[in-house]
């Protein structure tokens, strides 16, 4: 279990965005986008989309899912499957949990229920 880092406040993140935690304060390979899903709860993947270089905390997000910006790859937020192609690899899920009103990524974990 990773120790967990504070990614903001819950209410600084609207419903539909996307923020990123840099590699390097997440000890990862890769930058993680974390989300504000339509559904009211935050996921968070690997921010680079698995088919090229996108960043998919610039995509869209509906229904669970986030659309990548370039080539329209959906992936699901909860898994991080890969929906749909262009994208054939899935993305990292990692878990998020929030704590007295902060968002907390906990990376390299594998998300709750998951
Ligand atoms: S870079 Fe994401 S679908 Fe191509």
């Amino acid at each position: 279990m990773s120790e967990g880092i504070r990614v903001a406040a819950a209410d600084e993140i609207d419903e539909g965005e996307a923020v990123t935690v840099d590699s390097t304060t997440a000890g990862t390979a890769d930058d993680i986008a974390v989300f504000h899903s339509d559904d009211g709860n935050f996921y968070a993947l690997n921010d680079t989309c698995t088919h090229e270089e996108a960043s998919l905390a610039e995509g869209w997000i509906e229904d669970g899912e986030v659309e990548c910006p370039v080539h329209s790859a959906r992936f699901c937020l909860k898994t991080g499957a890969a929906l749909c192609l262009p994208a054939t690899v899935n993305a990292v899920a990692h878990r998020v949990e929030v704590v007295d009103g902060d968002v907390i990524l906990y990376p390299g974990d594998a998300p709750a229920g998951s």
